[in-house]
């Protein structure tokens, strides 16, 4: 079990991130006072993860809602709408954050009584958000769990980036399935990809582990189709930024590669991520907007230049695997082949509405 990884949470009239970007040297945390600075904790990956953008986001929402000090119902809701705007800007790739400004949005519309009222709502709503995350994830884990191969051995799972409990609001989702399988008796190890450019393996997942003492071998993240070929890897669990419709799905850039990898050697490849992270109004992976990052963070490491001047620089910091390669989607509500997906989630989604 998570020992208390929570990297956004409510605390003291302000929410309090893990800062991100400083693990593993050092633990600390930011205090986020207004939307401006939680926009801000958002573009610089102070906070990052798709399901943690979502549960920052909603708390935006709410402190951007807290500095409306008139009394007028319709003009909080038209200063809502400048706050949401200003939220979609920080990063483009993860559903999560649109999924969460839209619940804010709704709730907000929907609560009648006076602007204090709302804002009150909007403060509970935000919660329930960052609360439902982490009951989400543990059910993902309880899902993955039972999809895993069945071996007597224990298994070797690989992962790629940070799917962990710093991405959510806590236990995480590939790395949820890996706590699920620790915690069963059914890992043997984790292998971490270091994830180039920005290191969320290397940084992020390992750390956790190491938290949690589940053991870990970080590999350079050329390494992961050799270690399959060796025969070190039983099966492959990542997270998710956006899943399409018909089950392509975007993830940290690096992952196609270990997909095609996987599929090369028959090992199986699975998709961790709640339903918030599915977009059902998007047919297919290639209408998924991929985020283009700073060039530094290719060329830089460290402070170290790593290649002559004059060189250009392709940044993007997702790709798609496509859906065929994909053996399952393991969500809160089951594992499903990418070509179920969309069917499996609507009776769900649909009961939750009606709900
Ligand atoms: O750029 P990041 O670090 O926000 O990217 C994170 C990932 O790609 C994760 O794998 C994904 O968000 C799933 S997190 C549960």
């Amino acid at each position: 079990m998570s020992q208390g990884i929570f990297p956004v949470q409510w605390h003291e009239n302000s929410v309090r991130l893990i800062d991100q970007t400083r693990l593993p040297a050092e633990y600390s945390v930011v205090d986020i006072h207004c939307v401006d600075d939680m926009a801000t904790a958002i573009t610089t990956m102070i906070v990052r993860g798709a399901p943690a953008i979502g549960v920052a986001a909603a708390f935006g929402m709410y402190l951007g809602a807290r500095d409306y000090a008139d009394s007028d119902r319709q003009g909080l809701l038209d200063h809502l709408e400048q706050v949401a705007i200003l939220l979609r800007q920080t990063r483009p790739t993860a559903v999560n954050l649109f999924w969460a400004i839209d619940q804010m949005l709704k709730a907000a519309q929907a609560r009648p009584g006076s602007v204090s009222e709302i804002q009150a709502y909007l403060l509970q709503t935000a919660q329930k958000i960052c609360d439902d995350d982490i009951r989400t994830c543990q059910q993902i884990g309880d899902h993955g769990l039972a999809a895993l191969p069945n071996s007597p051995e224990k298994l070797r799972i690989l992962t790629h980036c940070n799917a962990g409990a710093l991405a959510t609001a806590g236990y995480g989702t590939a790395l949820g399935v890996i706590r699920s399988a620790w915690s069963a008796g059914r890992l043997e190890r984790v292998y971490a990809d270091e994830t180039r450019p920005r290191w969320q393996g290397a940084k992020l997942t390992t750390w956790e582990c190491v938290q949690e003492g589940i053991p870990v071998t970080l590999l350079a993240d050329t390494m992961a189709a050799h270690c399959m070929q060796q025969g070190m890897i039983d099966a492959v669990v990542v997270g998710a930024d956006r899943i399409a419709a018909n089950g392509d799905t975007a993830n940290k850039i690096g992952t196609y590669s270990v997909a095609l990898a996987a599929q090369a050697h028959g090992i199986p490849f699975f998709i961790a991520a709640p339903a918030s992270t599915v977009d059902l109004a998007l047919p297919e992976g290639s209408l998924i907007p991929i985020e283009q990052r700073d060039p530094e963070e290719v060329y830089l490491v460290g402070n170290q230049r790593i290649c002559p001047e004059g060189v250009e620089f392709y940044t993007p910091a997702f790709d798609v695997t496509p859906a065929h390669l994909i053996k399952g989607i393991i969500t809160e509500f089951g594992v499903f082949p990418p070509e179920r997906l969309e069917a499996g989630l609507a009776g769900h989604l649909n009961a939750e509405h009606q709900g």
